[in-house]
């Protein structure tokens, strides 16, 4: 099921709950879509990254070579945020008259702050490699973080672009700059000011300046758009979700499949990771036993959905050959 879903779909998110195997997962699928000549982009989302951890090697916020057609990034939200709002903050800057500059600063030092300021770059971010995925590789395989994060991560399209749309609407109304740094979240000095000085001397003209904020917002929305798109396209996009087989990672699958349908997205495939062996002695086969009952309630409550189980491995899968081998294994 997971190589079936590498080699047809173009974007491929694996999810679930913390310590499942995530990542070994995620590792695994990328390397057999890449052993069978598809150019693939392994990227982790999650803020506390595993990815070089499992790799065995350094992984950051640049591209870098894994293994033949593989390629990794690990995505810095801190930095992720602190350039998406670098480019806002120049875009302002280039808009608003010249001795409002410092009031610009100020407004992007406290949007810094602002709550889901880091899941918003996170997910122009995303939205970025999902576009340009397109030409650059075949295949993008997201290593997400725990489920509650990234589930409103996938919900987050819908209200960017819902957010993006009642910008345009009340600029579109109020044809004032003010008005628009207002929606952003500050109805104070700034606002005014912004208003106060398009009436004195502004460096560019009101009407042109509305058609450039519109046209970075549109961009944005566009970007949004595709994105919301391609997550809930199941030709192109599938959520696999990886568990183990015990009582609170069942539950948890079950209300992240819930909170993705609800977003839109389809979900592939669960992944049952660490299955305990029958045949290792009497307390692995007790273990495997209470297993198989987890799983039949699983099975009960998502009925009709792929599972795929991966045994229990005597060491960790961890370093390139162990995550060769494991990849090797994968069935069909
Ligand atoms: N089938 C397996 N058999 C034995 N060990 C495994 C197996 N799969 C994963 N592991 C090990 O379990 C640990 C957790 O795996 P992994 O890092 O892939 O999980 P994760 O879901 O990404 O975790 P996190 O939520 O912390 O990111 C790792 O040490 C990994 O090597
Ligand atoms: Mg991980």
């Amino acid at each position: 099921m997971l190589r079936a879903l590498a080699r047809s779909r173009r974007v491929l998110f694996i999810g679930g709950k913390g310590g499942v195997g995530k990542t070994t997962v995620a590792t695994a699928t990328a390397l057999a879509a890449a052993r069978e000549g598809r150019r693939v982009l392994l990227v982790s989302t999650d803020p506390a990254h595993n990815l070089g951890h499992i790799w065995g090697c350094e992984i950051g916020a640049r591209t870098r070579r894994l293994a033949p057609n593989l390629d990794g990034l690990e995505l810095d939200p801190e930095q992720t945020a602190r350039a998406h709002l670098d480019e806002v903050g120049a875009a302002l800057r280039k808009l608003m008259p010249a001795h409002l500059a410092g009031e610009v600063d100020k407004h992007m030092a406290l949007s810094r702050e602002t709550p889901g300021m880091h899941e918003a770059a996170m997910l122009e971010r995303i939205a970025e490699l999902v576009e340009q995925g397109d030409t650059d590789h075949d295949l993008l395989v997201f290593d997400t973080a725990p489920s509650g994060h990234t589930a409103r991560l996938m919900a987050l399209p819908e209200m960017m672009s819902a957010w993006v749309e009642g910008m345009l609407h009340r600029q579109a109304r109020s044809r004032h700059f003010g008005e628009v740094l207002r929606g952003l979240g500050r109805d104070d000095d700034v606002g005014r000011q912004a208003l106060g000085a398009s009436d004195d001397a502004p460096e560019t003209p009101a009407d042109s300046r509305d058609d450039r904020i519109r046209s970075l917002l549109n961009r944005r929305r566009h970007r949004f758009e595709h994105l919301r798109a391609v997550l809930s396209d199941r030709e192109r996009t599938a959520f696999v979700i990886v568990l183990t087989a015990e009582r609170l990672p069942v539950l948890e699958t079950i209300e992240l499949h819930a909170q993705l349908r609800r977003a839109g997205v389809g979900v592939g495939g669960l992944v049952v990771n660490k299955r305990s062996p029958l045949d290792a002695g009497a307390f692995l086969a007790h273990r495997s036993a209470l297993e198989s009952e987890h799983l039949a309630t699983l099975a009960q409550a998502l009925p009709g959905l792929g599972m795929l189980e991966l045994p229990l491995l005597a060491g960790e899968p961890v370093g390139r050959a162990a995550l060769e081998a494991f990849s090797v294994r994968l069935p069909d």
